[in-house]
């Protein structure tokens, strides 16, 4: 994308900066692509608020401008040889559109602040938190010239390089990635603020989701292979209209913040996900026991007490449980009595929906 490749600049630079990015969990998934990090079709989601990466970038001026950039990658300040790989990559594909990256040297260093062994996947909360970063540096590069809207856009465009999903991890509290034609203004290159496209309903800018950690330990399947996998699905043509529908459905509710409405959409979602990975030629299943258990409680609890209340899924057995901030006292008694006992070492998060991604330039 032309508007996105920064002008060259003589300028060196010598700073640091330190970034959070949150995790995200799509309501509608992005599950398939095309060509370079294009999704299949649009995604939407809740930004987090406490599950988070944390990056240092510190920026150092070299003297022989290279072909490649110069990385020094480190997590949780100890050398990792397969974040370095993911790392690299990144940044190769960021300096096509940062020109400067090539004239500096890079050190940096990642962690995340939700548990190691929690199963939470943090490739988009990663990238996004390098990916602000540098677009900070830029700006301090360019001397505080480029305006919020393209800082934040060009974050985003970034973040997407490195893992589809982080596209939806620079803001919050909800971003759409994808082009829909319900949503004006978003697009495939990079994820856009609901809130600026519609009236968001204020019951979502509080919701509440606590992460039901139900097993960590088994052979996961990369997101990527799955990815690809819809190449050839024969479910691809039909999976695509099931996206662009449910989205349509929802510009509705966003507005309304009508949750009976919302919760089939959400659950349709979280469920075609996992028949899709079912139904691949490679095909596989990522739920385990408890993972069932656990939808059918929560759909009993619904059923009984007519709270609104839902579940969704990513690529893991885990569950992430969803329901609006009134109810937070309730729900979270059900989920501490009927729930945990299913949870891996009793292990779930309670997070709820945050503003996205911040920066500073000095450590706090
Ligand atoms: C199931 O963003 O991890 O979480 O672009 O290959 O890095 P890459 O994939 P990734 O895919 C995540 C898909 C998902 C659904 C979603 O978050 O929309």
């Amino acid at each position: 994308m032309k508007t996105f490749v920064a002008g060259t600049s003589k300028k060196l630079i010598k700073t640091k900066i330190y970034t959070l990015a949150p995790s995200n969990i799509a309501l509608v998934k992005y599950w398939g692509k095309r060509d370079f990090q294009i999704p299949l079709n649009p995604s939407v989601s809740f930004s987090l608020k406490k599950a988070q990466s944390k990056t240092e970038i510190e920026v150092l001026p070299i003297k022989t401008k290279r072909n490649l950039p110069s990385v020094e990658f480190t997590f949780e300040k100890k050398p990792s040889k397969v974040f370095s790989s993911k790392v690299n990559a990144f940044l190769k594909h960021a300096s096509r559109y940062c020109p400067w990256l090539l004239d500096h040297h890079l050190v940096i260093d990642s962690e995340n602040n939700f548990p190691h062994s929690s199963g939470i996947a943090s490739s988009a909360s990663s990238m996004a938190s390098m990916a602000i970063g540098i677009m900070q540096i830029e700006n301090q590069l360019f001397e505080n010239t480029l305006s919020p809207t393209h800082l934040l856009s060009k974050a985003s465009f970034l973040a997407r390089l490195g893992s589809g999903s982080a596209a939806r991890s620079i803001e919050g509290p909800m971003v759409i990635w994808g082009e829909s034609s319900r949503f004006p203004k978003s697009n495939n290159q990079y994820g856009v603020r609901v809130d600026q496209i519609l009236e968001l309903h204020p019951i979502f800018k509080t919701f509440c989701n606590a992460i039901l950690i139900i097993d960590y330990k088994s052979k996961k399947v990369s997101s990527s292979t799955g990815h690809h996998l819809m190449n050839d699905h024969p479910y691809r043509e039909s999976r695509i209209l099931q996206a662009h529908n449910h989205l349509g459905e929802l510009e509705e509710v966003l507005t309304t913040g009508d949750l009976s409405n919302l919760i089939p959409i959400v659950e349709r979602e979280a469920l075609s996900l996992h028949s899709l990975m079912m139904s691949s030629s490679d095909y596989y299943l990522l739920f385990k026991p408890n993972t069932v258990q656990a939808i059918n409680e929560i759909i009993d609890f619904r059923k009984s007490t007519k709270l609104p209340i839902m579940f969704t899924l990513d690529a893991g057995p885990n569950i992430h449980v969803l329901y609006p901030q009134a109810l937070k006292a309730q729900v979270e008694e059900f989920i501490k009595l009927q729930l945990k006992r299913l949870c891996l070492n009793n292990q779930i998060l309670f997070d709820g929906v945050g503003p996205g991604a911040t920066w500073s330039f000095s450590k706090k």
